[in-house]
C-alpha cells in the first residue's frame, strides 16, 4: 500500500478572491477544498481569502457561514485550530457589477489588505457565481486594472461551468474574456478533471507500454461513456429546465472523458501539449447534420418513481420546472471521430438523472477474437473483452476476459481482473477541487479547459441542440425514475449489433 503523495511545493503568496461567496459552490466545495489544502500545508505562507458579497454581509457573518458549511461538507474531520487559522485569513468586501464605483472601492480595500498580508500582489479571482455574471464581473475587474499582470505579480481568473449555453455564446464569452486577459490567465474549470481516476486515464494510456499499441480502430470495437446519476433535479429546477442533460454534462464532463480516452499521445506532459491534443480530438468529432443528430441520439425525461427508497417526483412537477417542459433529463448519443485512429469506431455516450444507479465509467470494448477454434462454445457464452475505467462510485479498472473452466473438457467462461484504488492507496477523501485550486495557485493550467476545446465541444453538440429544439416534444421519450433510462437508448446500440453494459 502506498502512502501520502510525493512532497509538493507551496504556492506563491497570493490573495484568493471569491465572487459568489455566499452561494452553494463556495460553501460546499471551494471552502472545504481550501481547508483540505490548509490541513496538508499546501496553502501559501502569505495568504488571504476575500469573499465578495453584493451587499450587507459582514466579515463575521461570512466566517460563521463558511464554518457552518465546512462542518457540513468537510471530507475529513475538522480540526478547529486549522479551521480557525484559515478563517483568520477571510475578509468580506462588497462589490456589485451594476455599480462600477463599488469595484473601485473594493480595489482600494484589496490593495490595502494585500500590503498588510504581504501577498506580493498575486491574485486569483474565482467566479463561483451564476454564469450570467461572468462577463460583467470580468469587465469590471478589467476596467479597474485588477487583472493586469505587472510588477512581477500574476493575476488569474477562474471561471466555473457552464461556459456558455451553446457554440455562439461560448464564443462570445471567450471573446469577452480574451479582450481583458491573456489565455494563460484564464482557468476554465471542469471539476471532472479534479478527479484522480479521470487524471489516471492519461497515466494508464501513456505510462504503460501495453495499452497504446491496441488503442485504435484495429482492436477496439467501440467505446461507451456513461455518467448515470440517482439524484433527480431537486431544487435546481430553474437552472436545469433551461439547461437539460446535454448542456449540463456532455460538452464538459463527458467530453473530458472522451478527449482523454481518444487523444493522441502528447509530445510532452505540459499544459500546451496536452491541451492541444485534447482540443484536436474534440475538433475531430464529426459534426452531424440535424437529421443525423436526430437519428444518432435519444433524449428522455423522467416520470415519478422510486430510486432505492427515495420517491422522486415527476420531472414536470419539480419546483421551477415548466409543467409542459420538453427539457431532457437523459441523453444518449452516438458520435464518431474523424481521424485515422478512430475511423469507424463509434463512441456511445449516455447520461441521465433519477436512474437506478450512480455510475461513471468509460468502457472500452475490444473486438471479438475469431472463435473458429472454439466452435462448440456459443458466442453468447464468451465474455466480451471490456476494459472498464470506473470513476464513480468505485474507483478502479477492470479487465474482462475469457478463461477455461477447470475440468476435463474445454469450457469457457468470462472472468474479471480488478484493480481498486482503495486497495493500493490510502488517499484522504477530498472534494476534487483541491488539485484544481492548488494548480491555479502554482500556475499550472494543464487541468483546465482552453478556449479552443470549449468551442470544439460546443461545436460537436450544437447539431443535437438544434435538432432537439426543432423537434420539440416529438421523440422526447420518458422513463421511470429508478429505471435504466428510456428503452429507446438500447435501440441506438442494438441497430449496430451492440448493447450497453448493464447497470450494477
Ligand atoms: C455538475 C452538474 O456539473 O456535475 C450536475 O451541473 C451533476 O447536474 C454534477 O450532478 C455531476 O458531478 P459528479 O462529480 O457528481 O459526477
Amino acid at each position: 500500500m502506498t502512502d501520502a503523495p510525493a512532497k509538493q511545493k507551496k504556492p506563491d503568496s497570493c490573495s484568493f478572491v471569491i465572487f459568489g461567496v455566499t452561494g452553494d459552490l463556495a460553501h460546499r466545495l471551494v471552502f472545504p477544498a481550501l481547508y483540505n489544502l490548509a490541513a496538508t500545508s499546501l496553502l501559501p505562507d502569505n495568504f488571504c481569502i476575500v469573499g465578495i458579497a453584493r451587499q450587507g454581509m459582514t466579515g463575521d457573518a461570512l466566517r460563521d457561514s463558511l464554518m457552518k458549511g465546512l462542518r457540513e461538507f468537510a471530507t475529513r474531520p475538522v480540526d478547529d485550530s486549522i479551521a480557525s487559522r484559515l478563517l483568520e485569513c477571510v475578509s468580506c468586501f462588497e462589490a456589485d457589477p451594476k455599480d462600477p464605483a463599488s469595484f473601485d472601492q473594493m480595489k482600494a480595500q484589496l490593495e490595502k489588505l494585500e500590503a498588510a498580508r504581504n501577498t506580493g500582489g498575486n491574485r486569483l479571482f474565482y467566479l463561483a457565481t451564476p454564469p450570467g455574471a461572468f462577463p460583467t464581473i470580468s469587465r469590471q475587474l478589467g476596467r479597474t486594472g485588477l487583472l493586469k499582470e505587472e510588477d512581477n505579480a500574476w493575476r488569474r481568473l477562474v471561471v466555473e461551468k457552464p461556459f456558455g449555453t451553446d457554440l455562439a455564446s461560448a464564443r462570445t464569452l471567450n471573446g469577452e474574456l480574451l479582450k481583458i486577459l491573456d489565455e494563460h490567465q484564464i482557468y476554465r474549470i471542469d471539476h471532472y478533471l479534479g478527479k484522480e481516476t479521470v487524471q489516471n486515464i492519461l497515466v494508464l494510456r501513456f505510462a504503460n507500454g501495453m495499452f497504446e499499441p491496441i488503442w485504435n480502430r484495429n482492436h477496439i470495437d467501440h467505446i461507451q461513456i456513461t455518467v448515470d446519476e440517482k439524484l433527480g433535479v431537486g431544487h435546481r429546477g430553474s437552472f436545469y429546465d433551461v439547461t437539460g442533460a446535454l448542456r449540463d454534462m456532455v460538452p464538459n464532463h463527458l467530453f473530458q472523458l472522451l478527449s482523454l480516452v481518444a487523444m493522441e499521445p502528447p509530445a510532452r506532459f505540459d499544459a500546451h501539449a496536452v491541451r492541444s491534443e485534447k482540443a484536436e480530438v474534440l475538433a475531430a468529432i464529426q459534426t452531424q447534420s440535424e437529421a443525423d443528430a436526430l437519428k444518432n441520439s435519444v433524449r428522455g425525461q423522467y416520470r415519478g418513481g422510486k430510486v432505492g427508497d427515495t420517491e422522486i417526483a415527476d420531472y414536470r412537477k419539480t419546483e421551477d420546472v415548466k409543467p409542459d417542459s420538453t427539457t431532457e433529463t437523459y441523453a444518449a448519443l452516438k458520435l464518431t471521430i474523424d481521424n485515422w485512429r478512430w475511423a469507424g469506431v463509434p463512441f456511445y455516450l449516455r447520461t441521465g438523472k433519477a436512474l437506478g444507479i450512480k455510475r461513471t465509467e468509460v468502457a472500452i470494448k475490444f473486438k471479438q477474437a475469431p472463435f473458429a477454434m472454439f466452435r462448440d462454445t456459443p458466442v453468447d457464452r464468451l465474455s466480451q473483452n471490456y476494459l472498464v475505467i470506473s470513476i464513480e462510485p468505485t474507483e478502479g479498472i477492470t479487465l474482462q476476459f475469457n478463461t477455461k473452466v477447470p475440468g476435463p473438457s474445454i469450457n469457457i467462461d468470462g472472468v474479471e481482473m480488478k484493480f481498486r484504488y482503495k486497495d493500493y492507496f490510502k488517499a484522504a477523501p477530498a472534494t476534487g477541487y483541491e488539485t484544481l485550486i492548488y494548480d491555479c495557485m502554482i500556475g499550472d493550467n494543464i487541468l483546465f479547459q482552453r478556449a479552443d476545446s470549449v468551442e470544439a465541444g460546443w461545436q460537436a453538440v450544437q447539431p443535437f441542440l438544434d435538432a432537439w429544439k426543432q423537434a420539440g416534444d416529438r421523440d422526447l421519450e420518458t422513463y421511470q425514475a429508478g429505471s435504466e433510462g428510456p428503452a429507446q437508448a438500447d435501440e441506438l446500440l442494438k441497430r449496430d449489433g451492440r448493447s450497453w453494459r448493464k447497470l450494477g
